[in-house]
């Protein structure tokens, strides 16, 4: 079967090195793809906003599945289109994505099923939602309602920040702006993904993110500078309860609504005290988890994504390693705020057991260059975490790049635990 992969980062790196081992896959196009997937897929000139484009490439070339990496396009329709033309679609419809494009629409969903989530109040405009935080006082988390590429929250510790949240949401906005104000949770994050095939979902996995641009989680939110898997602190007891109590009532309430949800549904959990609560939904793989849940999974993973694009997992079954997996990012010196671009990069090999996933690369001539963000994904497997960072760590000494940072402590709080 040949498959059209969307996306250009380290996540579609991953699934793409994946999906390169099936014993199905007959060819793999990417779009727009990345140096490091050209090494395992056709790279071809599609604009994934232009469905139109999409579409007919699908058909010209007989694709037999269409896998959908970044949540832009799935928010955008670009499911829904391909499924009116035929074309197997692994990806929500943009209905059913409006778990991640709209926080509003998660929250009314949760508070109607009585899926565990922090308090929460929707606003349309600035006086209101300023005057709920006179109230209530910090912490207070404000959120922008649409896709924001994580850039639309804010955890503020002091009612000053909030205020100034708020006012930076509806600054310049015209109408229809909206924006969602809740309680801080307290506890440990941790994240779960499910294969969904808008009926049933099927448990993959956990991992951990790192969200701040450096050590002992300081400095700016970012898009992820690491992850492991699994993330222990998850254990079967409690991502039971995390599929009993968010994903399972949240499949069920979709389905209802007319609008079930096909995909991954990638749940951002909080330990609390009282048990896990719903920090937000996802719709698609996480980037980096995908990098770690994709060396960890044994079994092929192209009949999994058509079984879900289908409608039918029941007969999914996937195998797992005991082994952890961890990747650290290497991203460009600057980001998350300004950075440049075109700065050299030369890899080292690559023993068996890492992988150095490409996301924000390109290739000029010979070279290898920096042209993004989040630059490199340098991944390993290992016994314990402890192990897999070891190996990790040894690569990206390797990897040769001026320009880079990265953090020095992915994988730190399950590395502890392992100590105890
Ligand atoms: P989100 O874009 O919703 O994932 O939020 C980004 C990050 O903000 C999350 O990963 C959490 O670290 C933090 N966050 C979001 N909502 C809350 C909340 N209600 N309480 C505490 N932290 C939160
Ligand atoms: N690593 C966070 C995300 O993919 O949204």
């Amino acid at each position: 079967m040949d498959v059209l992969l969307i996306g250009a980062g380290g996540r579609e790196h991953a699934l793409a090195w994946k999906l390169a081992q099936s014993p199905d896959l007959g060819r793999l196009y990417a779009a727009p793809g990345n140096p490091g997937i050209a090494e395992h897929a056709e790279l071809v000139g599609l604009d994934p906003a232009d469905q139109q484009a999409v579409v007919r490439f699908c058909k010209d070339r007989a694709i037999g599945l269409v896998v959908v990496g970044p949540e832009v396009p799935l928010v955008a329709g670009l499911a829904d289109r391909l499924e009116a033309e035929a074309v197997p679609v692994f990806g929500p419809s943009a209905a059913a994505a409006r778990l991640e494009g709209s926080k509003a629409f998660t929250k009314d969903l949760c508070r109607a099923n009585g899926i565990p989530t922090a308090r929460y109040h929707r606003f349309t405009d600035a006086a209101s939602a300023r005057a709920l935080i006179e109230r209530e006082g910090a912490p207070i988390v404000v959120k922008a309602d649409g896709l924001a590429a994580g850039k639309g929250v804010t955890v503020a510790q002091t009612a000053q920040e909030a205020l100034q949240a708020i006012d930076a949401c509806f600054e310049g906005a015209g109408e229809g702006v909206e924006i969602v104000v809740e309680a801080c949770l307290e506890g440990e994050e941790a994240s779960v993904f499910c294969l969904c095939d808008g009926e049933r979902a099927l448990l993959l996995g956990t991992a951990q993110d790192h969200k701040r641009a450096f050590d002992r989680d300081r400095g700016p939110n970012t898009g992820g500078m690491g992850a492991y898997s699994p993330a222990h602190i998850l254990d079967a007891r409690m991502t039971e309860r995390v599929m009993r109590e968010i994903v399972r009532p949240t499949m069920d309430a979709m389905r209802a609504a007319g609008t079930p949800f096909k995909g991954i549904l990638y749940a951002g959990i909080m330990l609390t005290e009282t048990g896990p609560q719903l920090i937000e939904y996802n719709v698609r793989f996480g980037d980096p988890e995908c990098q770690v849940l994709m060396p960890r999974l044994k079994s092929d993973l192209l009949p999994m994504l058509l079984a879900a694009a289908k409608g039918d997992v029941s007969a999914v079954a996937p195998e797992w390693t005991d082994d952890a997996a961890l990747t650290v990012v290497m991203a460009a010196k600057g980001y998350p705020g300004a950075y440049a671009t075109g700065t050299l990069i030369a890899l080292p090999q690559v023993e068996p057991g890492a992988m150095i996933f490409q996301a924000g690369t390109r290739r000029e001539g010979e070279a290898l260059t920096a042209h993004g963000g989040r630059v490199l994904n340098v991944t390993a497997t290992g016994r314990t975490v402890k192990d897999a960072a070891q190996r990790a760590y040894r690569l990206v000494e390797k990897v040769d790049w001026a320009d880079g940072f990265w953090r020095s402590d992915i994988g730190h709080r399950a590395i502890m635990r392992e100590q105890d």
